[in-house]
């Protein structure tokens, strides 16, 4: 009885969570990037993140790339540059119609559709390369599983699953630092991620290869795993 308490507090305060998120992101969309901007400056900046992503995904000219949580397409936009095939999924229309602005102005061809991570609109076995930056620590901890099959799904054999978010911190410091943004900024899902066991998760999917490193105090994970 008492767990099952416990477990129902826990959805409902994700669930609330993830409805200031969905406000937060259609509202304030045109000024994502801008707290991107900032919040990346104490890390050596957004650029030096975001090219280190994507080198891990390495999106060769030709391959088809495809970002899930993508926001304003900040990463997709670089698959482009660098000549992959590029499109980007988000569940908020805002941060959409941002991205389309941005592909507009640099002229680079974006795909932007409009979906649900956990429930993708495209074929199996249809992309090179999937990308999740920044977006699977605001998921309820039921829905990753669905997440990652999902991804896996719509990948080719071979494929490469890209993910960059949140870890633990290490360090007094920078372990404050983190839990001070998750209380005021992120909330319970961030704090579930961080504890999540992400490489039994993956191969329990059906991932092998499992590659991750640690960046700035292991506050942030980036990881890699291809499809079977
Ligand atoms: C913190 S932003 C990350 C944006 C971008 N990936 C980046 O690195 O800047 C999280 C994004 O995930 C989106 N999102 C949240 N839940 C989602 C879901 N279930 N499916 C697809 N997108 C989702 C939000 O709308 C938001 O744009």
């Amino acid at each position: 009885m008492e767990g099952q308490a416990l477990f129902n507090k826990t959805v409902l305060m994700s669930q609330k969570t993830q409805v200031q998120h969905s406000i937060l992101y259609e509202w304030f969309a045109p000024l994502y990037d801008l707290g991107v901007w900032l919040c990346a400056l104490p890390f050596g900046g957004e650029g030096a993140i975001r090219e280190r992503v994507i080198d891990r995904a390495s999106p060769l000219k030709g391959l088809n790339t495809l970002e899930i949580f993508a926001g304003t397409g900040t990463l997709s936009l670089l698959a482009a540059e660098r000549g992959a095939s590029a499109t980007a999924v988000d569940i908020t229309g805002g941060m959409l119609r941002a991205a389309g602005f941005k592909a507009e102005k640099s002229g680079l061809k974006l795909a932007l559709v409009r979906a649900d991570a956990s429930d993708l609109p495209f074929v199996d076995n249809g992309f090179d390369r999937v990308m999740v930056s920044m977006g699977l620590h605001e998921t309820e901890q039921s829905r990753l599983p669905l997440i990652l099959k999902e991804s896996y799904r719509v990948l080719k054999s071979g494929g490469r699953l890209v993910i960059f978010d949140f870890f633990g911190a290490e360090g007094r410091g920078a372990r404050a630092v983190q839990s001070l943004f998750f209380t005021f900024l992120e909330g319970d899902t961030a704090k579930q991620w961080v504890r999540t066991d992400l490489q039994t998760l993956l191969s329990r999917t059906g991932f092998r290869d499992f590659k991750r490193e640690f960046l700035h105090s292991r506050a942030f994970q980036l990881l890699t795993v291809e499809k079977r």
